[in-house]
């Protein structure tokens, strides 16, 4: 670890939070299942219809203009600390493209005089590096899952300027590591049905342990908490103004809010495109979520209703009438969770394009930055990375 600060920050922002090992785990997991790539994603959830095969055929197409060996090898260095686990460096299993099988290498000690690539957690350099390419053909990555209030070095042209492949929560990421990083099993488990209104607590299940984080949402949910003569009252589980007995803090978070009709899902910080596991579990849960995030949320739901969103509301006042409104209009309630229903194109068509670069039909984000290297060795392209891509900064501003 390079920067000790850096991890110290991190570890206090991220350990500190109930979802942590939840994500931790999918990282893992999606790493051991390989979902065979062939079957629409509808049809492999088990859903009818939907995209898919189109882009299935337009990827194999793609790949023929490329004249790959049956083996390649890619060596990816890594010269930053990072918290990703044992399982980070080494071969990655069972990459492949098209029919080639790619030996897909990270480590510390690949030497970065011949590796294809050289990769940098950003949140681990504190912003500041002398990048000199050894070899023509060498790509660098960058990448996050941590947001840019907390490394405002994502935001920083100058710094940013370095890197051909950014994989972070950002969508205009050449290989995304977005926090919906589900398989298929995980993707279906979000439309499990949810518990009927009447089974469920007419209260706000309230889980959170980052008393202080960027966006505030400890102080709104203190006020929240501290209102009178509530219909739906909160019920907080966490370390932040805790009302309920926990014995024991391995409780699982997501059957915990399952019973609810509502829960809490607030960001540690606000910036584009940064959605975490949060919205994920109360999606999964069936809680209704009173999500604070960013201004474009929409694009990642699978129903633009299937949220109460704080940022519209505004105040503590505005959000408890809503929740009263819901609480005492089981048709208004339940068309909240109508999504869950649906068929598969009757989503919105962001999300559904948030789960073509999921795991389930994807490999794991380790072997897709395997997959771009491999091609830019044939075919050398030039990158346009975050900051760089004018159809995505257009609604967010770039300092420099
Ligand atoms: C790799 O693929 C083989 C054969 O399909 C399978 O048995 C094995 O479990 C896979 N390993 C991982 C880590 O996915
Ligand atoms: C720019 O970002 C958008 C997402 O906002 C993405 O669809 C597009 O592919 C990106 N362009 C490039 C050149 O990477
Ligand atoms: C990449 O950019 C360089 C410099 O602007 C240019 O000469 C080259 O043709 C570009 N390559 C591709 C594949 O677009």
């Amino acid at each position: 670890m390079k920067n000790i600060n850096n991890l110290g920050l991190f570890v206090g922002v991220f350990l500190g939070t109930v979802g942590f090992l939840n994500f931790r785990e999918h990282i893992q997991q999606a790493n051991r299942i390989q979902i065979k790539y062939d079957g629409s994603t509808a049809a492999v959830l088990g859903r009818a219809g939907g995209p898919g095969d189109a882009q299935r055929q337009k990827a194999g197409e793609d790949l023929e203009v490329y004249h790959f060996k049956p083996v390649e090898d890619v060596n990816i260095g890594v010269q930053t600390g990072h918290f990703f686990g044992s399982d980070f460096e080494g071969l990655q299993p069972n990459c492949t493209i098209g029919n080639t099988v790619i030996n897909c290498r990270y480590g510390a000690a690949i030497d970065p005089a011949t590796a294809d690539a050289l990769w940098y957690h950003i949140p681990s350099m504190g912003g500041e590096s002398k990048m000199d390419k050894r070899h023509p053909k060498q790509l660098f990555i960058g990448m996050s899952m941590e947001s840019s209030e907390y490394y405002p070095a994502l935001d920083n042209k100058d710094f940013m300027k370095f890197f051909d492949i950014e994989s972070s929560y950002r969508t205009c990421s050449q290989v995304p590591v977005f926090y919906f990083d589900y398989n298929a099993q995980q993707v279906a488990a979000l439309f499990k049905p949810p518990r009927s209104f009447e089974e469920k607590k007419t209260a706000l299940a309230y889980v959170n342990s980052n008393c202080g984080a960027k966006s505030g949402r400890s102080e709104i949910m203190k006020k929240v908490i501290g209102m009178k003569n509530q219909i739906v009252p909160t019920h907080s589980w966490g370390h932040c103004d805790r009302n309920m007995p926990v014995s024991d803090h391995s409780f699982d978070k997501v059957e915990l809010i399952r019973g609810y009709k509502f829960c809490v899902a607030m960001e540690n910080s606000i910036t584009k495109d940064y959605i975490t596991e949060k919205l994920w579990q109360a999606l999964e849960a069936g809680c209704v979520p009173v999500y604070l995030g960013p201004h474009n949320v929409g694009e990642f739901l699978p129903d633009p209703e299937a949220i109460i969103d704080y940022s519209k509301l505004g105040s503590p006042e505005a959000l408890m009438t809503e929740l009263e409104r819901l609480a005492n209009d089981k048709a208004a309630y339940e068309a909240k969770l109508a999504w869950k229903y649906r068929k598969w194109e009757e989503l919105s068509p962001s999300f559904l394009a948030m789960t073509e670069r999921s795991h389930v039909r994807q490999p794991h984000s380790r072997c897709q930055l395997c997959r771009v290297v491999l091609k830019h060795r044939y075919r050398p392209q030039n990158f346009t990375t975050c900051l760089f891509n004018e159809t995505w900064t257009q609604d967010y501003p770039v300092k420099r």
